[in-house]
């Protein structure tokens, strides 16, 4: 009876010492760091339940005795500074006996929030300043249009006043997260929960290898994760093609997908290169995305300066990209993880052949802003811009000045002009010292 009275890290200790390893060798072969390993050893934490099954197969040694010693753990942790923790434990004893089941509803689980993503040039840490704007300037809850919506957190914080709000970007990729967060069609939420469940006890060690994991694997992801990342996105096709999944679920799923990733890209936030050192390993945590009640969203992916024809609304918030980096490119893997044709891909960033690029990012950008603000049918613009054209790298230096900009919106109404200093995502080679980031708010004058 004694024997089994030792923590889940004592038992760790005990196996490796057992079998001779040196605590290095283990994170090198799990997907484990050092320091962690260390801290689980030493009880200064406990692992997760993805950590005990790596160790479990690395050591051959039992999983479901681990994750039993690691669940006792867990409710020590707990009770033993309460105290009415032992009563507290034994409730919960019978709790369980009559079918309580508490934490395995999507209500009660972890979820991903909408700005819990990198995404280069998103507003999180400025609409709050972008809305009080327009709500001191403007008039109307009517119909809000983010013509170019990136992340959506613009749209989203719209929502909380307008009845209707139009979303579109030209990237699939952000199409599916419109349709995950914003979507109306009902879902079954205990159904992706198993799934998610499904897709965190997955064995990489089985998984045969993929077009993602062939392509970016040791690249973009660690090897053993771009195989459960491929693997993944090959289930949720399959169960979409196979009607176990409808449009919602199977956008869920896939959101859910991105933002899972995206905290183990080896990237320093979008897939234009990778970090060319080795990757750290660290288990796919799957996680849900969380949803949205709003039922007024309109969704869209179309080129902005073809929808401004046919949409209306009392105000258009703008934020397109002002120099030459194609978001597509930025973002082509999970263009290409969304879409699953499986291109061929080019170069030493395993790029596909160009899709949507956007005339913003070219010459003739002045002309299409230009089009598109006068074509816009809105009562109000609220233009977003930021002066990195002083920038000394090429590839950021803005595509319109804020003299040719100001004068566009001066030709098609009566433009006030906020600003802010704001730090923002850079290489080195920008000086910050008189960035600033400006919103435009512009009442259009009648036609
Ligand atoms: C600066 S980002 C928008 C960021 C967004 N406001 C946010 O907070 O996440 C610009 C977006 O415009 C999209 N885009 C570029 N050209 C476009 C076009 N011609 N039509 C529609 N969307 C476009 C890009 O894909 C990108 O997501």
């Amino acid at each position: 009876m004694l024997d089994t009275i030792v923590s889940i890290g004592d038992t760790l200790k005990e196996i490796r010492e057992t079998k001779g390893f040196h605590l290095q060798e283990v994170a090198d072969k799990t997907s484990i760091n050092y320091t962690s390993l260390s801290r689980i050893e030493t009880g200064k934490r406990l692992p997760t339940k993805p950590q005990v099954q790596s160790l479990a197969q690395f050591y051959s040694y039992s999983e479901n005795d681990l994750i039993r010693q690691l669940i006792s753990d867990k409710i020590i942790y707990e009770v033993q500074n309460e105290d009415l923790g032992l009563e507290g434990f034994h409730l919960a004893e019978q709790k369980l006996k009559y079918g309580l089941n508490l934490f395995n509803d999507y209500k009660n689980q972890d979820k991903f929030q909408l700005q819990s993503r990198r995404y280069i040039g998103n507003k999180a840490k400025l609409t709050d300043w972008i809305m009080e704007i327009i709500e001191s300037e403007t008039e109307g809850n009517g119909t809000f249009i983010d013509i170019f919506s990136g992340t959506s957190i613009v749209a989203k914080s719209a929502m909380e006043k307008y009845k209707t709000v139009i979303l579109n970007d030209i990237l699939y990729s952000n199409n599916v997260t419109y349709q995950a967060f914003y979507g109306t069609l009902k879902w079954n939420s205990n159904k992706l929960v198993e799934l998610a469940n499904e897709y965190n006890t997955l064995n990489s060690k089985s998984i045969r290898e993929n077009y993602f994991s062939k392509n970016f694997g040791g690249k973009f992801y660690e090897k053993e994760v771009s195989k459960q990342i491929g693997y993944i996105r090959q289930d949720i096709e399959k169960k979409k093609k196979n009607n176990d999944l409808n449009s919602r679920e199977y956008a869920i799923l896939l959101t859910s997908l991105i933002y899972t990733i995206d905290k183990l890209a080896n990237t320093v936030g979008h897939f234009d290169a990778y970090i060319k050192k080795p990757i750290t390993k660290r288990p796919l945590n799957f996680k849900l995305i969380q949803t949205s009640d709003f039922k007024g969203a309109k969704i869209y992916q179309e080129d902005a300066n073809e929808l401004v024809r046919n949409i209306k609304g009392d105000i258009a918030y703008i934020d397109p990209p002002y120099n030459s980096r194609q978001y597509s490119r930025f973002y082509h893997i999970y263009e290409n993880l969304i879409q699953w044709k499986k291109p061929k891909l080019y170069g030493v960033a395993l790029k596909p052949e160009p899709e949507n690029m956007s005339k913003y990012c070219t010459v003739q950008a002045k002309d299409t802003f230009k089009d598109l603000v006068e074509n816009l049918d809105v009562k109000y613009l609220a233009v977003s811009y930021n002066n990195t054209y002083k920038s000394k790298s090429k590839s950021s230096k803005n595509k319109i000045t804020l003299e040719e900009i100001t004068e566009i919106l001066n030709n098609v109404g009566e433009t006030k002009t906020f600003e802010q200093s704001h730090t923002y995502f850079n290489t080195g080679k920008t000086d910050f010292n008189d960035h600033k980031e400006f919103l435009f708010l512009t009442k259009k004058y009648d036609k």
